[in-house]
């Protein structure tokens, strides 16, 4: 297709990537089985010492180069997202810059790593804080943000002066390929970060949890995926970040401004199709905005181009595989048959296997398991409710806690929301929240630890208590 994917496909490989807007083979990489990977991490442990050696300004300028180098390729590489995961070609551009944003900030955070002095607790003695590389980590990354959810982890990782080796996800192993293949063009050194496409992704996951070498493992994916490291990872006592499911709230008061939460609606459901973790999973709209909300969501959901990724002005590309269609459909099909109705959509899109419209549904009951479940697709179903106290119970009222947003004028009301929502993370009156400057992560089933924001580079630091005795005269 062009030169970046030509250097990272292999035609011998074993492991084909379809593009899911046709089905179509795009290319062929190779893969690794569970002993070339332990040799890799046998490698990756030996080049961390001298990267945690050099200078964190050091570092820093090889990470800077990195960025530069995504930053040149952006188009490149938004064409390879759009290939392998589908989504709008507009979309995998962005995703390109909010990726190679957190290598810039981790590049910056890298110099910042403080440790503390802390006021002594007795005489001839001071007691201080240092901050150290975990070490050799590894990552698990999925395929719905296929360059964003590595930069990420990796760029945190090499900051901190550790080594990290990454399963990307079986169906977007390019995206990572062409990631790897610039880094080592910045001044990555090798060994350090390896990207491991593999045909038995479950072999490698026990693999990162049991080999002794992987003092931390940083997985984003499902919930359930993420409960089996956790259990896995118990024996070595690994540092685990999780980046799990979620269902999303979003919350529409009577005291809203109502296009203001149109427009948020839209940039929270419909982006990349409805496949993120923080995509709003549930509408909750009170009982006076509701009808007024529902005509204008439907007015633009309807409007929404659906389109193969790669076509200039798709809004809403394939879903990832036939598997993610059908479950959208199930779910719409069993929402239908308690009592939902469908606005706008409803179908399986007839411009290809994967493809499905852009929908909405009112009359949703709020037990049902369109809302109970991450749905991974353009359906937005709304639940009408009463009061706020009503909205807080509904929306609390799951395992998950990852994003949660709302929309609502009055200044007490933002607060008491903002408080009471169980979630790691709260919009109130914008749709989008995702940004390299602030803490990403969830509670609950939605998992452990937060990426991006100075806060993410501690998940790569140990924090090291020194005590400096005999110091009286
Ligand atoms: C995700 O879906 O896991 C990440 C979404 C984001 O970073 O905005």
């Amino acid at each position: 297709m062009h030169e970046l994917i030509d250097r990272i496909s292999d035609e011998r490989g074993d492991l084909p990537v379809r593009d899911p807007a046709t089905g179509k083979t795009i290319a062929t990489v190779r893969t690794y089985g569970v002993d070339e990977v332990a040799g890799i991490i046998r490698d990756a442990d030996v080049a961390r010492g001298a990267w945690a050696a050099r200078t964190a300004k050091e570092r820093a300028r090889v990470l800077r180069a990195w960025f530069d180098l995504i930053m040149d390729r952006q188009e490149q590489l938004a064409r390879i997202i759009t290939a392998e995961c589908g989504k709008p070609i507009a979309e995998a551009r962005g995703e390109v810059a909010y990726g190679a944003a957190f290598i810039e900030w981790f590049a910056e955070e890298a110099k910042r790593a403080y440790g503390e002095t802390i006021p002594t607790f007795a005489d001839g003695k001071r007691v201080l804080t240092i901050k150290q590389p975990v070490g050799t980590c590894a990552a698990i990354t999925p395929w719905n943000f296929p360059v964003a959810m590595i930069t990420r982890k990796v760029g945190p990782a090499l900051a901190a002066g550790c080594a990290i080796v990454l399963k990307p996800a079986e169906a977007t192993p390019l995206s990572a390929l062409a990631l790897e293949l610039l880094a080592r063009e910045a001044g990555v050194p090798e060994a350090l970060f390896r990207v491991v496409p593999a045909s038995e992704p479950s072999a490698i996951g026990e693999l990162f949890c049991s080999d002794p070498l992987i003092r931390k493992l940083s997985f984003t994916g499902s919930t359930r995926v993420g409960q089996i490291l956790m259990a896995q990872s118990g024996q070595n006592i690994t540092r685990l970040s999780l980046e799990l499911g979620g269902n999303a709230p979003f919350i529409v008061f009577d005291d809203a401004d109502i296009d203001a939460a149109v427009e948020g609606a839209m940039a929270s459901k419909y982006r990349n199709a409805g496949q993120t973790c923080v995509c709003a999973n549930r509408f909750l709209v009170q009982d006076g905005i509701h009808d007024a909300f529902v005509a204008k969501l439907t007015e633009r959901v309807a409007a929404l181009k659906v389109a193969p990724g790669a076509q200039e002005g798709s809004q809403i590309g394939p879903l990832i595989n036939a598997a993610g269609r059908e479950k959208v459909a199930s779910l719409l099909d069993a929402a239908v048959a308690r009592g939902a109705r469908v606005m706008t959509g409803g179908h399986r899109s007839d411009l290809g296997e994967n493809f499905f419209e852009p929908t909405v549904l009112v009359d949703v009951a709020p037990d049902i398991d369109i809302v109970r479940q991450e749905i991974f697709g353009p359906v937005a179903p709304v639940i009408r409710f009463r009061d706020e106290a009503e909205a807080i119970r509904i929306a609390n009222d799951t395992p998950y806690g990852l994003a949660a947003y709302f929309y609502a004028r009055d200044l007490g009301r933002v607060w008491r929301v903002t408080e009471a929502l169980e979630y790691g993370m709260v919009a109130a009156n914008d749709g989008l929240l995702s940004t390299e400057v602030a803490p990403f992560g969830g509670i609950k089933q939605s998992g452990l630890g937060r990426e991006g924001s100075r806060h993410g580079l501690d998940e790569y630091l140990e924090l090291k208590y020194c005590l400096m005795g005999g110091l009286s005269a």
